[in-house]
């Protein structure tokens, strides 16, 4: 396959796969050589139609590494204001002979809806709440770095899972690579049959933490949320929040790790975020390792 849209339609041998290409792109990095000519000849669009720090940056990095031509379309700046649909926007800018197409869009399935109506080859760099594939690869990733290997590790998701498309890539990515998965959030940001995604509920977060290897906390997706959703972000915080007291109180010493953007003080205090336990800019400098690894192996797909 040429697109990456969803973790859903990998398999394990495809995340290795990924993971050893990473391993070679990360070894390159740490000797200081920056660029290597892999993609010279590739052009790549980066569309974000929602706003992006880590995932636009990482992109856009991890091409220029490859040496591919990089162009950047940003949707609050562009046509779309005028009332161009996403399906002449792609076109019109394949024409330019662009190859590649990485895509952050608000609506769930916009990357499986443009793959069946473009020629470029589609990454899904987030589609609303569905799936952030290389989120979810960077974090498994960057587990592996860590504790040695994913299979067999207890991991709870901590949040919002209902709105959390980081949530859903990673408890795929955790199944197919045989981890244990938990989740733990309010009843009101569980999805409703979240049991039918193989993982189990724990509502109480010393338990779940007590459980765990690793802890992924996630941002409440405000953007996304019915506000009669919510418990209020104090009552939300009392109850779901990781702090260096609950942490330093737990029966073992556990991996924390966070997608970003942090609301700190909110899902994550300061002291957590920043302590030695956490592995956040870890998987943010992975990213740039494991989006090379995407893009160089779907390039060999079309080239
Ligand atoms: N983790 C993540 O997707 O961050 P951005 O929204 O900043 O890209």
């Amino acid at each position: 396959v040429k697109h990456l849209l969803g973790i859903k339609y990998l398999n394990e041998a495809d995340i290795q796969l990924i993971f050893e290409t990473a391993d070679q792109f990360k070894e390159v990095i740490n000797r200081s050589i920056k660029k290597v000519p892999s993609l010279r000849d590739i052009t790549i669009a980066n569309i974000f139609f929602e706003n992006s720090t880590r995932t636009k940056l990482s992109f856009e990095l991890a091409e220029k590494r490859l040496s591919a031509d990089v162009i950047n379309f940003s949707a609050a700046q562009s046509s779309v204001k005028k009332g161009e649909t996403l399906i002449d926007t792609v076109n019109n800018i394949l024409s330019m002979k662009v190859d590649m197409v990485v895509m952050r869009h608000p609506n769930p399935g916009a990357g499986i809806f443009l793959s069946k109506h473009v020629k470029a080859s589609i990454v899904n760099a987030g589609d609303g709440a569905h799936e952030h594939p290389t989120q979810a690869l960077l974090d498994s990733y960057s587990i592996r770095e860590k504790l040695g290997d994913v299979t067999g590790k207890k991991v709870v998701i901590v949040g919002d899972i209902l709105h959390s498309r980081v949530a859903l890539s990673n408890i795929f990515a955790l199944k197919l690579q045989g981890a244990t998965v938990k989740v733990c959030g309010p009843k009101t940001l569980l999805p409703k049959h979240v049991e039918s995604l193989g993982v189990k509920v724990e509502t109480d977060l010393r338990k779940a933490l007590n459980w765990c290897d690793v802890a992924n906390m996630l941002r409440i997706q405000n953007e996304r949320l019915d506000i009669s959703y919510f418990p209020t972000t104090r009552e939300y915080t009392q109850q779901f929040g990781v702090n260096k007291k609950l942490l330093d109180s737990l029966d073992k010493e556990i991996v924390i790790m966070h997608p970003g953007p942090i609301n700190r003080g909110v899902e994550i205090t300061s002291d957590v975020a920043d302590s030695k336990q956490s592995i956040i800019l870890n998987q943010v400098e992975n990213g740039v390792a494991i989006r090379m690894a995407v893009l160089y192996l779907l390039a060999s797909k079309i080239k």
